[in-house]
Order: C-alpha cells, then structure tokens, then sequence
C-alpha cells in the first residue's frame, strides 16, 4: 500500500493520497479500497498512516504533532477506514483523529450519497434503484461535535452535565449554501437534473439554533428561485425515510441529525457497509470515508463489506477530477452486486478481500 516518493519529479503529475486504515474493519476495508484504485490505473501516489487505536495503545500518540497540517500541505486527499476499539474505552483518539480532522481541516460539507445499487438490497417492499437517489449534506464541523460543555458535581445526586450545541451564522450559511450549489451541479444517476433541497431540522424544540436555521434557508433560497425548497422535523423526516423515501433530493441538515438520519438511509441501500461519503472543503485537501464504523465484533474475519470503502475512493477520485476511474469503479462494483459478488451481509458468499479482488479483476478486465 505504501509508495515513497523515490522521484519528486515524476510524481508531480500524480495526486497524493494519504491513507489512513484506523482501527478494527477500517484495516480491512481500506485495503480493498486501495487496490481497486490501483486497478483502475488513477495516477495517484498512495502514503500510509498508522493513526489509530495500536498506534495510541503504544505510544499515546493519537495525532503527531502537525499532523493535520502535514495532511493539508502534502496531500490533495485523504482516505480513511474507522476508528473505534474496545481497548480505548473514552475513545479519545477517534475524537482526536476523526472529528479533530474534520474540525481542524474544516472539512464542512459531509456529503453522503444515499444510492440504491439493486431493488434486492432494499429492506423496503417495491423500491427500484431510480426511486433512491438523494443525497444528505450534513454540516460536519458545529453542532453539538464541538465538545463544550462540561460536567459538575461529578458522581453526585446533584450532578449536572452541559453539553453545549453550536451553530454559527458562517457555519450555518455555509453548509445551505453548499447544498444549493449541490443541487445546482449534480444530476441524478438516470441523468435527471436535482430539483429540492430540503432541510431537516428540530426546530419546533431547539427554537434558538433552529431558528437561525430556518431564516438563513430562506434568504439563501431567495438567490436559487428556480430550486424548490422544503422543511421538514427531523422526526418526522425519520419517518419518511422508512415509508416511502422516494421523493428526497437533497437534504441538508446539522452535524448530529445529519449522523443519525445517514445510518437509517444507508440501511435503505442495503446497510452499513454500503455507504460511502466525503468530507469537503472545497478548495482544500478533503476527506473520504465510509460512513460506517470499526464494528469490532466482526473485525479481523474477513466478513466486513468492502463497498462503502471502495465507493468512498470512488467518490475520491471523482473529487480529484478522474471521474473516468470514478466511473470504472462504480460500474464494477454494480456488477459485482448484480452477480452477487459479495459479502454476506448484503447476500453474497465472498470474504472482504475476495469482493474486493472481484471488483478490482473487473475493473483491469476491461
Ligand atoms: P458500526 O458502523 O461499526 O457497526 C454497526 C453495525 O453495522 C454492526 O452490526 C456492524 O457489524 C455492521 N457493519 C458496519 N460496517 C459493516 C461492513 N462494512 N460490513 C458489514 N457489516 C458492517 O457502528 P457501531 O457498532 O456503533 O460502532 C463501532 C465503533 O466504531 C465505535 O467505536 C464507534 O464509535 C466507531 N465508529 C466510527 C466511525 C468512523 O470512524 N467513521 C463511524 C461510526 C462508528
Ligand atoms: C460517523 C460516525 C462519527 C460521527 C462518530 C465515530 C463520532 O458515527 O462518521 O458517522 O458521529 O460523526
Ligand atoms: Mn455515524
């Protein structure tokens, strides 16, 4: 997986991607991940991170010093599996390594595709893959992520604990913003122009935070007159998912709602291990990951779905401007789903690595 840099020169043409497993099924995917972008000949320069759980058990180093700073400078992307490991019990290095990059490199738009790549995945009775095609932008850098607050009276009957919800006129504009130009830019996958963006909130509760939020998506959507717009209570909007989730487009929406609503879609492609996203700052070296976690109770068997992570690097590459390889990618992982060349839990037979090895045969077959 590792390439030094032998030759500056000839590199310079490449994008560098930095690649960082993490913990449990991370070490899995990431790998599959990896070669599949080989096999799709993308001019890329690969480096490999050790950040994570073992790293942190062994030298208390959750990210070095510059790290994220090393990142932003040498790198045009980063790719990333999990954090997450039962021997880290306050799971302070996936705060410090996934959150602190997502904070720290303000990588503010989380874009979370929510695609159906075969009508048999779906858990919903009638839903065909042109009836999911929508896309969440969560805010990834504020809300309830930044970690104020605090606890008192610790381990009292009085005992009180804060925790503090952020929401920044800049931040919230931001990610709005972000999800009009989304719709503006992006066709569906049947070529059909986006139309809606919605957006999700708690409003009727969180009057303060949701207030400015709902002011702010209406002046932005006075600049877009030719987008519709909607609203919808995030509960509600739960709801709508699992009765009939054919009518979203775009839906933009806080960094906590954005996490939750994002496992309940990616359930509507078949689960986890299917989901895949990006963390963006346009402009600046962003992040790709797939939304699911270590899952530590499969880790190391060789059972983990490699799609998310593989779609991930997809979209990845898409970002760096080779949307050809972009394409060969989705493509392949498509047929692999229609021939059922897959892990168990989306119905196949194939361990981690041999999914992977399928995708990445296809790919270089053609
Ligand atoms: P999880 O996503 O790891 O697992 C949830 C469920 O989905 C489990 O049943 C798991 O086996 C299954 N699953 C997940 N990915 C799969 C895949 N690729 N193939 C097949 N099945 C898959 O979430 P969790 O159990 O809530 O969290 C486990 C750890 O991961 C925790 O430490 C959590 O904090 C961390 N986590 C990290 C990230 C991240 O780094 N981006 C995301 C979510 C959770
Ligand atoms: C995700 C994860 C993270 C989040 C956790 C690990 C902090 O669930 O990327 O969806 O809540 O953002
Ligand atoms: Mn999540």
């Amino acid at each position: 997986m590792l390439q030094a840099c032998a030759n500056v020169a000839s590199v310079s043409a490449k994008k560098r991607i930095a690649v960082i497993p993490g913990d449990g099924i991370g070490k899995e995917v990431i790998p599959q991940a990896v070669k599949v972008i080989q096999a799709a000949g993308a001019a890329v320069e690969m480096t490999s991170f050790d950040w994570g759980a073992d790293r942190y058990l062994a030298d208390e180093v959750t990210v070095p010093p510059d790290g994220f700073a090393t990142l932003a400078r040498d790198f045009d992307a980063v790719l990333v599996g999990a954090f997450g490991d039962p021997r880290v019990p306050s799971n302070i290095h996936a705060r410090e390594i996934l959150l602190g990059m997502r904070s720290q490199m303000d990588l503010y738009a989380n874009v979370r595709p929510v695609r159906l790549l075969d009508a048999s995945l779906c858990p919903l009775k009638g839903i065909e893959p042109k009836d999911l095609d929508f896309v969440v932008i969560r805010e990834n850098t504020e809300g309830v992520y930044g970690d104020l607050g605090g606890v008192f009276k610790q381990g009292t009957p009085d005992e009180v604990a804060i925790q503090e919800d952020i929401n920044t006129r800049k931040g919230v504009e931001r990610i709005i913003r972000y999800a009009f130009e989304y719709c503006a830019n992006n066709k569906k996958l049947d070529g059909s122009p986006r139309r809606r963006v919605l957006m999700c909130d708690k409003s009727n509760a969180m009057t303060h935070a949701g207030g400015l939020w709902q002011r702010v998506f209406k002046a932005i959507a006075a600049e877009y007159p030719q987008i519709e717009t909607q609203h919808m209570y995030v509960d509600a909007l739960c709801m709508q998912m699992v009765h009939d989730p054919r009518g979203f487009d775009v839906i933009v929406t806080n960094n906590m709602f954005g996490d939750i609503i994002t496992d309940l879609a990616a359930g509507l492609q078949g689960g986890l291990g299917m989901a895949a996203s990006g963390n963006l700052r346009p402009g600046h070296t962003s992040m790709f990951e797939p939304v699911h976690g270590s899952a530590p109770s499969i880790a190391g068997k060789n059972i983990a779905n490699p799609f998310g992570a593989i779609l991930s690097a997809a979209i990845m590459l898409a970002h760096l401007g080779m949307a050809g390889e972009a394409q060969k990618i989705e493509a392949a992982v498509l047929e692999a789903v229609r021939q059922k060349k897959m892990t168990a839990d989306i119905g196949g037979t194939l361990g981690t690595s041999d999914a992977g090895e399928w995708v990445a045969q296809k790919i270089a077959s053609h």
